[in-house]
């Protein structure tokens, strides 16, 4: 089992470019099958969320291609029978939103229920709601959600709660249906307006994406596209919070700083300055900062669930208490133990975390038990002294593309070892 080690107290000095969104390629991959024309993403990351992605592509008759400058090519044409097999979409809780296009395009579907972090309860319920009112029927029969769309109608829908993922499968799911859809109180993350535009650039018609209601008017067909999703955000604001913590001096390329404000904001207020100029970000850390008194994950603008554990890795050591409130997922202070045994002093009662700053973490044998967790993890390794060894890094990878050989560019001590 490959695993990382770490020896920490090293700051991080240097620039990384920072490739598209793992969050928005992979929708964008799904929404590639309402085409019989090629599409191609750019830029895409070698992680193995996209690579599973990519199996259940294959798996259903589409022809991948990829090559070394991450360009992925998919050329769907020879789409066959929309059913996803169990053991792929267990893997991959994104296997989800490929019942929106299969839908759209083959008027069927059938898909095992999704699989993803353990972060939660994580229920597709909403996504199942929306997707009925849309006339679509859905038998959940042993496992399998067996969907048909032949009497797939417009209608006027509201989301019980803002769901990313929801709000993307129910626009995919109306493209092509006659007359106009409407989702109210949707998720504003900047990936649905990345799905939106990609949408369009194809051919659709769909308006509204970063406000809380999405208009779809359906159209006949869509044609191929070759595009950039947006960089990723939470990429960014790891390697942000990675240099808050060890000190040091790190700029970050194609990024929109506009995505990760309220990370910019939280930072601004300790003795990090930061400066953002065009599509890049520069932060500069002396050490060990002032703790945020408070840290609320939020819907998007506010701040988000999935930096959540990276940002508490930075409290462990910053001057102070802070207090963190998970209000997204139920079961994201997972991490907590391994970070106590770095030397963290935190509490946790239901969704709040009580985190009081430490002058400094230890080196530890620690395990990652969930995609963000597991990043936090390597955080807490390069600013803790002695070595740290991350095990599990297998959670680390479905997001993170070669995160030794780029911390060791910036100046850390890490390897991969195998
Ligand atoms: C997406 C992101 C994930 C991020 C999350 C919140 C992708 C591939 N993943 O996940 O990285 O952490 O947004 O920003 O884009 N919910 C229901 N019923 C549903 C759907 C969701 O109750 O049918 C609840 C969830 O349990 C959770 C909340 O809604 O408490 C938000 O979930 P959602 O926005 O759907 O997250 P994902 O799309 O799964």
């Amino acid at each position: 089992m490959s695993r990382y080690i770490i020896e920490g107290g090293r700051p991080l000095e240097g620039c990384l470019r920072v490739k598209a969104a793992k969050n928005s390629v992979l929708p964008l991959l799904a929404a590639s099958i309402l085409t019989q024309e090629k599409v191609t993403l750019q830029n895409c990351p070698e992680i193995s969320d996209i690579r599973n992605m990519l199996k259940i592509l294959t798996s259903i008759g589409c022809v991948v291609t990829r090559d070394d400058e991450g360009n992925i090519t998919i050329d769907s044409k020879d789409l066959y029978c929309g059913q996803i097999p169990c053991v792929l979409a267990k893997e991959l809780r994104s296997s989800v939103f490929l019942m929106g296009p299969m839908l759209s395009r083959m008027k069927k579907a059938k898909i095992s229920y999704p699989g993803g972090c353990e972060i939660g309860m994580r229920p597709i319920d909403i996504h199942l709601a929306g997707l009925r009112e849309l006339g679509i029927t859905i038998d959940e029969e042993s496992g399998y959600l067996d969907c048909d769309a032949s009497g797939a109608h417009s209608a006027q829908i509201l989301l019980d709660l803002p769901s990313v993922g929801a709000t993307e499968n129910l626009i995919m799911a109306s493209v092509f249906t006659k007359g106009v859809t409407v989702l109210r109180n949707c998720a504003k993350e900047p990936e649905i307006a990345d799905l939106q535009n990609f949408l369009n650039a194809m051919g659709a018609r769909v308006s509204g994406a970063g406000s809380s209601m999405i208009i779809i008017e359906g159209v006949e067909k869509l044609h191929g596209v070759t595009y950039t999703p947006i960089p990723d955000r939470i990429i960014a604001g790891t390697y942000m919070i990675a240099a808050a913590m060890c000190g040091g001096n790190i700029t970050l390329e194609g990024v929109i700083p506009e995505h990760i404000s309220s990370l910019i904001a939280k930072l601004s207020k300790t003795t990090c300055k930061i400066v953002c100029k065009n599509d890049k970000i520069t932060i500069r850390s002396k050490g060990r900062l002032k703790s945020l008194e408070r840290i609320d994950t939020m819907y998007y603008p506010g701040f988000p669930t999935d930096l959540q554990t990276q940002i508490m890795a930075l409290q462990t050591i910053s001057r102070g208490t802070s207090v963190i409130a998970e209000n997204i997922f139920e079961t994201r202070f997972k991490t907590v133990p391994q970070l106590i045994k770095m030397g963290a002093d935190i509490t946790v009662r239901d969704r709040t975390a009580v985190v009081r700053g430490v002058p400094g973490l230890h080196g530890a044998q620690v395990s990652a038990t969930d995609l963000r967790g597991g990043a936090s993890l390597v955080l807490a390794g390069l600013a803790a002294e002695g070595r740290t060894e991350v095990r599990e890094i297998y959670h680390i990878d479905r997001g993170y593309e070669d995160m030794a050989p780029i911390l060791s560019g910036l100046g850390a001590n890490i390897i991969r070892q195998i």
